[in-house]
């Protein structure tokens, strides 16, 4: 299923509530938290009170996106914040496994993310236990980067793979997602967008929206 997560990194912070009620109206599968802690990557977001707060605002699901060098450490503080999936970073300092089934004993659901350089090898092992793969598609940071086509043939061969042992696993892609960039990523198989600077700068949110669904529905190679 295809489904669209505006990136809330690119919205305005001082009307956050307002940006995810406008989100939702134009149709968001889900509301992409951006956790950024200005060790593992050079900037610094937000983290869970914020989180806690704005989570009242929508019933969209959030898609926390933990930027982070100590996911473990978080876990329970983002789940109570209410987080429905909890994606942290393969590369990041805490033990993956033990990670993921902290996620789920807490009751989320757990997603892996990789970076631009990191090999589908990193999540192979795990497909069977999480909800969701997310193949950076611009080393993680900032919003407003170029989307990487070379990403791509990582996206097939983690398709090929779901597809092989017969699971329903999600792929997100993140990272300069456009109305031209969604076409190329949905045909090699991921499912599930997130889009930040394209979306909120658009004159037309909900237009917009729509034809990214219409686009990514069009492409998709399962
Ligand atoms: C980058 C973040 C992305 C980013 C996407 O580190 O993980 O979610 O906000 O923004 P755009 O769509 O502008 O590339
Ligand atoms: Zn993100």
């Amino acid at each position: 299923m295809i489904k669209i997560s505006p990136s809330i990194l690119s919205c305005d912070y001082g009307r956050m509530a307002d940006e995810l009620k406008c989100m939702e109206e134009c149709g968001a599968d889900l509301m992409h938290i951006d956790v950024m802690d200005g060790h593992f990557v050079p900037n610094i977001t937000l983290g869970a009170p914020v989180c806690k707060c704005i989570k009242k605002y929508t019933d969209v699901p959030f898609d926390v996106h933990l930027m982070i060098s100590e996911p473990l450490k978080y876990v329970e503080d983002f789940c109570r914040a209410g987080a429905d999936i909890i994606c942290f970073h393969t590369e990041s300092d805490s033990d993956t496994g033990e990670t993921i089934d902290r996620i789920i004993e807490c009751g989320a659901k757990p997603a892996l993310a990789i970076k631009p350089k990191t090999d589908i090898d990193a999540v192979l092992p795990y497909l069977e236990k999480i909800a969701m793969v997310l193949v950076m598609t611009v080393e993680p940071g900032f919003g407003g980067q170029s989307f990487m086509a070379d990403q791509m043939d990582k996206v097939r061969r983690i398709r090929d793979e779901i597809n092989k042992r017969g699971l329903k696993t999600d792929i997100e892609v993140d990272g300069g997602i456009n109305g031209e960039t969604i076409s190329i990523a949905a045909a090699a198989g991921a499912n599930v967008f997130v889009s930040g600077s394209a979306l909120f700068s658009a004159s037309d949110r909900k237009e917009t929206m729509d034809g990214f669904k219409e686009k990514a529905g069009t492409a998709f190679a399962g």
